[in-house]
């Protein structure tokens, strides 16, 4: 295939106009389906997926890049850099996600986020990791200012569980067992070769722990240097501000391009009141709870990723919440993600704004590698549901998901050399496998460089073109 310029706008002057390529039409955004089909859109009760079946959607644990499943280029290609991005792996329920009153027990004894601090001067003058254990105590009288939540659990409302944490050192030794012998990695990290980049939330510093024992096993016990933006303007999370990314956000769910996110929400009204009888929630509640299913959908899922059980009405156990209630919730959820993201006409340039800024930082470190200015090798991103949707969303992915935990979008740089040029070529993978696009660029499957840069540009435009069309 041929691509010039031509297939995409050019973007030039202040404003930016990404061009939107619909998704194809599956179950996914098909929202009778969501409302009246049946069964749940993937795996929901555990991290592991039958390796006969790797590879499909599994909430609890997305599929990624891993030995059996990899694909190595032919022989007239090298690769030379590889950047990850993936979302944090299984966690604790956030604490605005957990129902005001819990009829199950959630306790975090012993496991969780260890703090502490590091001198230069060296080992003698270091502090010693402290461990974080939640605890409530009544004779503090705004304790039950706050709904409670699980009863006394010693849990930070997120924090990445055992089950968690065994995920992301798995998720490291795969892509360790890919990626050390085709890049040379060493087993130590080495900053110069190798880094990790993380988000001012610390679940995601919890997930790179684990993954850089998986990464770089030698590291073990050692500080294992993350990189991480101020939480003003971070591009990972992301964490910038971007006012007409946000305007487009409420005009396609509650403002004037809002219609069928509204009529999805009237539609579920039967399945939120049914809910709403066992979390105990009102009709006319303001803490988000009916503004979208993103709360349900975690607090029924982090429960039955870990093995738990459906919640009941603490005060009438009779009153539960079903699994086929529980699969409405993830279809809609989906429905949702894939609606934002990909559906809504302007969705590509809501994913444009809020997500440029990481595209164009990664623009770079592929231009670097380009112009022989790097040496870097292997950066690895350790992110959010929000910041891999909002990237399959500027990559215009042809059937959206809500990204799952571990979810993982990789970008593999290739250099072609023959006897008088060198050329260079872009592979990406999403679940392990090369991401299917709407775009004329189809699968980005060796996709000349050029192009793909060219893609980019047709999105954001250059860091001026990003900022001014935010503040516009
Ligand atoms: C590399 O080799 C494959 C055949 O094995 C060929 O299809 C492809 O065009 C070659 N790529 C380059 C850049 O030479
Ligand atoms: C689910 O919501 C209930 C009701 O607010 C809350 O008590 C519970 O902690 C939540 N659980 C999860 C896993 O989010």
């Amino acid at each position: 295939m041929t691509l010039g310029a031509s297939m995409f706008f050019a973007s030039v002057g202040l404003a930016i106009s990404p061009v939107h390529y619909p998704p194809s039409s599956t179950k996914i955004n098909d929202l009778e389906f969501a409302l009246s089909g049946s069964g749940a859109p993937g795996v929901y009760s555990s991290s592991y997926t039958p390796e006969s079946q790797y590879g499909v959607y599994n909430w609890c644990n997305m599929p990624h890049v891993r030995p059996k499943e990899y694909r190595t280029p032919p022989r007239n290609y090298s690769l030379e850099y590889v950047e990850v991005i993936q979302r944090h792996h299984k966690r604790t329920p956030y604490a605005s996600n957990t129902f005001n009153q819990e009829d199950i027990d959630w306790f975090c004894t012993g496991s969780g986020p260890t703090f502490g601090a590091t001198s230069s001067k060296g080992e003698g003058t270091n502090g010693s990791p402290v461990q974080w254990q939640g605890f409530v105590d009544s004779n503090n009288p705004w304790t039950t200012t706050v709904p409670p939540g699980f009863k006394n659990s010693d849990c930070q409302f997120p924090q990445i569980t055992d089950q968690g944490l065994e995920d992301a050192i798995l998720h490291g030794k795969d892509l360790r067992g890919v990626y050390a012998p085709l890049l040379d990695l060493p087993l130590h990290i080495d900053s110069d070769i190798a880094a990790i980049r993380v988000t001012t939330n610390v679940i995601t510093s919890q997930v790179a722990s684990g993954l850089a024992k998986g990464l770089f096993p030698a590291s073990l016990s050692e500080n294992v240097p993350v990189k991480i933006q101020s939480a003003n303007f971070d591009s990972l999370e992301p964490k910038y501000s971007c006012n007409r990314a946000s305007t487009i956000r409420s005009d396609i769910t509650t403002g004037s391009q809002g219609d069928l996110w509204k009529n999805h929400l009237n539609k579920a009204a039967s399945i939120f009141e049914k809910l709403d009888k066992v979390s105990g929630f009102p009709k006319d509640d303001t803490g988000g709870w009916h503004v979208s299913f993103d709360h349900y959908y975690d607090n029924l899922s982090a429960k039955q990723c870990h093995q738990k059980r459906l919640p009941c009405n603490l005060h009438d156990s009779s009153v539960c919440v079903s699994q086929e209630d529980a699969n409405t919730v993830y279809r809609l959820g989906n429905w949702e993600y894939s609606y934002l993201y990909r559906d809504a006409q302007a969705s590509a340039e809501y994913a444009a704004l809020r997500y440029g800024a990481w595209v164009l930082e990664l623009r770079g470190h592929l231009q670097a590698k380009m112009d022989g200015n790097s040496k870097l090798k292997y950066l690895h991103n350790v992110a959010h549901d929000g910041s891999i949707s909002s990237l399959l969303g500027f990559l215009q992915i042809d059937q959206m998901v809500w990204p799952g935990m571990g979810s993982e979008v990789v970008f593999e740089l290739y250099s072609s050399k023959s006897a008088h040029s060198s050329s260079w070529f872009i592979r990406v993978l999403w679940s392990g496998q090369p991401i299917k696009t709407s775009t004329p660029l189809g699968t980005l499957d060796m996709v000349p460089l050029e192009q793909f840069f060219q893609y980019i540009d047709s999105m954001v435009g250059s860091g001026n073109d990003l900022f001014a069309a935010c503040y516009s």
